[in-house]
């Protein structure tokens, strides 16, 4: 993701950007350069077109939106396979990298999944009506920094393995691709439901939670907490799993985190230990099986 932002967290003002500062706008275009660009609808349309040099992914809900000079996508998932799409298409001398451009909308929504913010810090606090989302210095460190008068221009890159970890996930077959699931949680020490066939049973504090077909959890009158669309398992050893659910109301890569996954033999049941967490807020945390997660991928 790339951005400018204020020591207040402004972005934006009234619909443009509320200071120019030429040299920014250079680094911006040696840096995006060549690359796709995803930008909310008002951010292309503060700008007034697309960049010279770079495709544009716009993202709107209106179905009628169209410009002549960019793509339109509907929803960040549909934006990210465009742009996935192209790159794949491009073969192995396309450049790597999807830029995100904002604005606040989009920022929010998608840095979860960034793994370098180029930001360039303005020194000042400017009164505005957008912001960028809380930089978290528990999940980005630092790793160039360049000062100027009055701004500073500062590449993080993430704490977690991020990137390591969305590579590791899209070489993951779904396991469980052929219908909706959804999780039922089942009072410790109450009776087992009869007649169900959970595809995963998992220990946790709360009582036992068995992930079962939509309709089979139907019929024995559970109700469930959290649906989701598929389910990858991957067996890491002979005990250990990553689990990465993505929910039933979002895309594939809509990631609501990451588990790691611990069987044990003599009960059979799985223990789950949250390794990642991506939150509404659009922080990551770590969850208590970050160090399981880290050996696994080491
Ligand atoms: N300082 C910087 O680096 C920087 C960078 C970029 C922008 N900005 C500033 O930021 C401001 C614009 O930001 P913003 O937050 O108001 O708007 P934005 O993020 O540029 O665009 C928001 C629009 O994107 C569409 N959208 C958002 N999420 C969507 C989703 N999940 N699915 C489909 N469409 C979705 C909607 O378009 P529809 O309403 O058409 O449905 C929404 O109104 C401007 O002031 C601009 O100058 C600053």
């Amino acid at each position: 993701m790339i951005a400018a932002v204020a020591r207040n967290g402004t972005i934006g003002a009234d619909g443009s950007l509320p200071w120019h500062l030429p040299e920014d706008f250079r680094r911006f275009k040696s840096i995006t350069m060549g690359h796709t660009l995803i930008m909310g609808r008002r951010t292309y349309e503060s700008i007034g077109r697309a960049l010279p040099g770079r495709r544009t992914i716009v993202i709107t809900r209106d179905e009628h939106w169209q410009a002549s000079d960019a793509d339109v996508a509907h929803s960040i998932d549909q934006a990210i396979d465009l742009a996935v799409g192209y790159r794949d298409a491009a073969g192995g001398g396309a450049p790597d990298s999807l830029m995100v451009l904002g604005g606040g909308d989009i920022y929010r929504q998608l840095m979860p999944l960034a793994d370098r913010l180029e930001i360039t810090h303005v020194d000042a606090d400017v009164p505005g009506d957008t912001r960028f989302p809380d930089i978290d210095p528990a999940s980005w460190k630092v790793a160039e920094r360049t000062s100027r008068a009055g701004f500073e221009f500062v590449s993080y890159v993430r704490r977690e393995p991020i990137r390591d970890l969305q590579i590791l996930l899209s070489t993951m077959a779904p396991q469980l691709h052929d219908g909706e699931f959804v999780f039922c949680t089942v009072p410790a020490g109450g009776p087992p439901p009869e007649d169900v066939h959970p595809v995963v049973t998992v220990a946790e504090i709360e009582g036992i939670t068995l992930v079962l077909a939509i309709g089979e959890a139907e019929a024995a009158g559970l109700s469930g907490t959290f649906r989701c669309r598929w389910i990858t398992l991957m067996v890491a050893s002979a005990l250990d799993a990553v689990v990465h659910i993505s929910r039933r109301d979002g895309g594939p890569r809509r990631v609501e985190g990451v588990s790691v996954l611990r069987r044990d033999p003599a009960s059979g049941l799985v223990e789950t230990a949250p390794a990642l967490l991506f939150g509404a807020d659009g922080r990551t945390r770590i969850g208590p099986g970050g160090e399981r997660l880290e050996r696994l991928l080491a």
